[in-house]
């Protein structure tokens, strides 16, 4: 298959629906962020790259960025994460308070923001710094050394940030956080605020395809884990929606308010498709659109 051919033909399809659905307004830095950007970038598992659009440019990678701790904080602690985070999918917004009170401060899942909260709270503690071990992660897998925290889009949401904070203080009630508030706030205020392009994204997330083999070779995750990070990017990667997702897509997936997508297709390739306008839950409408394509084209979804 010619992925260039591919993906030109998914960007042709999808071009209708750019510009379509809400720039994210919650955090006034996205907000600015021009509507009518799309790209697209394919990673196959031995790194070679290609992409259409505006696929080298970069953006903010929000709540992408919780597949990555998530991965992380398994890599070094292993099923002990379980104790403090479920993984069932919540069937509400990413950002909702309803189910902490009845679970006992237990996020449902790490990619809902309470259960991001717990994962970098746990990732603060085994490397004295989140973010920054984050950062250096991305650096190093999607091999560009300028990757970067945009500080504009942190303090932005860091001063509209009283939802996160309801949410970490009312797990901190129920002992489910290990670092104080501020704290573990700050560190996921900062790794939401990289910023990447597609191509970038794609292949940071290489070692998902690989089954858990980094981009020198090294291992990051077992089999085992890196199925299972697969597993819940599939139920609850895209939140409220996830069904949706897999009934359209039928790939693991992970959405960020800032328009990106990242989707893995096990032992082929990693996908990231960006363009900044959502739907009511929180996902590109153009990104959902284009893997939709994407997987009907080529019958490459694991279904
Ligand atoms: O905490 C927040 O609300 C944002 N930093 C991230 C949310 C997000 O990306 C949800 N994804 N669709």
């Amino acid at each position: 298959m010619h992925y260039q051919d591919v993906l030109d033909e998914v960007a042709a399809h999808v071009a209708p629906h750019i510009g379509r659905g809400q720039v994210a307004q919650y955090i006034p830095a996205l907000a600015a962020v021009d509507p009518d950007r799309f790209g697209i970038a394919l990673a196959d598992v031995d790194g070679n790259v290609t992409g259409v659009g505006d696929w080298e440019r970069p953006f903010s990678v929000q709540s992408i960025s919780k597949a990555f701790g998530l991965a992380l904080v398994l890599a070094q602690d292993g099923e002990k994460l379980w104790r403090r985070v479920g993984r069932e999918p919540s069937g509400n917004p990413f950002n909702s308070l309803v189910q902490l009170e009845h679970e006992n401060g237990i996020p449902r899942n790490p990619f809902i923001n309470a259960g991001a909260l717990v994962v970098t709270d746990r990732l603060h503690s085994l490397t004295g710094d989140a973010s920054t071990t984050m950062l250096d992660f991305l650096r190093a897998e999607s091999g560009n050394p300028d990757l970067a925290f945009d500080p504009v889009v942190a303090e932005s949401e860091s001063g509209h940030g009283d939802r996160n904070a309801a949410l970490a203080h009312f797990m901190a009630s129920y002992g489910n956080l290990d670092n104080p508030v501020p704290t573990v706030l700050e560190h996921y205020f900062w790794q939401c605020s990289i910023e990447m392009s597609c191509r970038d994204l794609a292949l940071a997330g290489g070692f998902l395809a690989r089954h858990g083999l980094r981009a020198d070779g090294s291992r990051l995750l077992s089999r085992r884990e890196a199925k299972r990070v697969n597993a819940v990017m599939l139920t609850c990667g895209t939140y409220d929606a996830a069904g949706d997702f897999a009934y359209r897509v039928g790939l693991p997936g992970k959405s960020g308010v800032g328009g990106g997508i990242i989707a893995v297709i096990p032992g082929r390739c990693t996908l990231c498709v960006w363009s900044p306008g959502l739907d009511a839950r929180g996902n590109s409408v153009a990104g959902v659109a284009a893997l939709d394509h994407f997987t009907t084209v080529t019958e490459w979804s694991v279904f």
